[in-house]
């Protein structure tokens, strides 16, 4: 996948992109990164990529002109490029996984960080769709862009390596993570639950489904609501709801 990002600020990626797993997946030539900043773009000598409201008001608001320009060169003729358009925006639609999976299908994106106190308004026109992090107002589009890039670029085949592709995306899908131990069995008196040690794939397997539902029932039912449950999810849900109902459950 080649992913390119359109900003005044290209050095807040150089952490983020050229560490772990995203560097890794660079150099095994899973995702193709480029920085393009916009500010090469500005219509004036002076390179100012912002200015004033019309209408009066504080701040300033980034031009239309590098932002279209940039993108414009970068991506030739828009009617025929192949991927999508991104504007990170706290008016976008909200990220989450399902968003991500459907990104990560594509062949190519290209992520639109706004910054300063807004952009013009006919800069979304540039845009097929626009994309929001959570109800937060950062200073920019940067750290969503590079939330979008994480969780997308995992997803995509052989980033994360055969034996690290998560359950979670499939068999656990739409549910929060089950609880994970290694060394030592015991450490400060917090033992290691014993199924964990059993060998025995099938009751793990089960242990690990029902805790999940267990802990997406008690911190996200709304989660919950948004799944379709199995026959042996609803069965395994019963027993959870049971045993709170008995007081059992510490
Ligand atoms: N730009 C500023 N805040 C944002 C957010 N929460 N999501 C996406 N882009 C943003």
């Amino acid at each position: 996948m080649e992913i390119r990002i359109f900003t005044i600020f290209p050095e807040m990626f150089n952490g983020p992109l050229n560490t772990s797993i995203l560097k890794r997946a660079q150099e095994k030539d899973l995702v193709q990164f480029k920085l393009i900043d916009f500010r090469a773009y500005a219509p004036s000598k002076h390179q100012n990529v912002d200015d004033t409201p019309f209408g009066g008001g504080a701040g300033m608001v980034l031009k239309p002109e590098p932002v279209y320009y940039a993108v414009e060169t970068e991506l030739g003729d828009l009617s025929r490029y192949e991927g999508k358009i991104i504007l990170l925006t706290p008016q976008g639609q909200q990220f989450d996984q399902e968003l991500a999976k459907e990104l990560a299908q594509e062949k190519s994106l290209a992520l639109i960080c706004g910054h300063y106190e807004g952009f013009d308004e006919r800069i979304r026109a540039l845009a097929h769709l626009e994309i929001s992090i959570g109800d937060y107002v950062l200073t920019g589009g940067e750290l969503p862009a590079m939330v979008v890039i994480d969780a997308v670029c995992r997803l995509l085949p052989g980033v994360l390596g055969e034996s690290a592709s998560p359950l979670s995306d499939s068999f656990y899908e739409g549910l929060l993570e089950y609880p994970q131990y290694t060394r030592p069995r015991e450490f400060r008196g917090m033992m290691v639950p014993e199924v964990l040690l059993s060998g025995n794939h099938e009751e793990i397997r089960k242990w690990r489904l029902q805790e999940a539902l267990k802990r997406t029932w008690q911190k996200r039912p709304d989660l919950l609501q948004k799944k379709e449950l199995s026959a042996e999810e609803q069965r395994l849900l019963e027993e959870i709801r049971q045993e709170e109902h008995d007081g059992k459950d510490g």
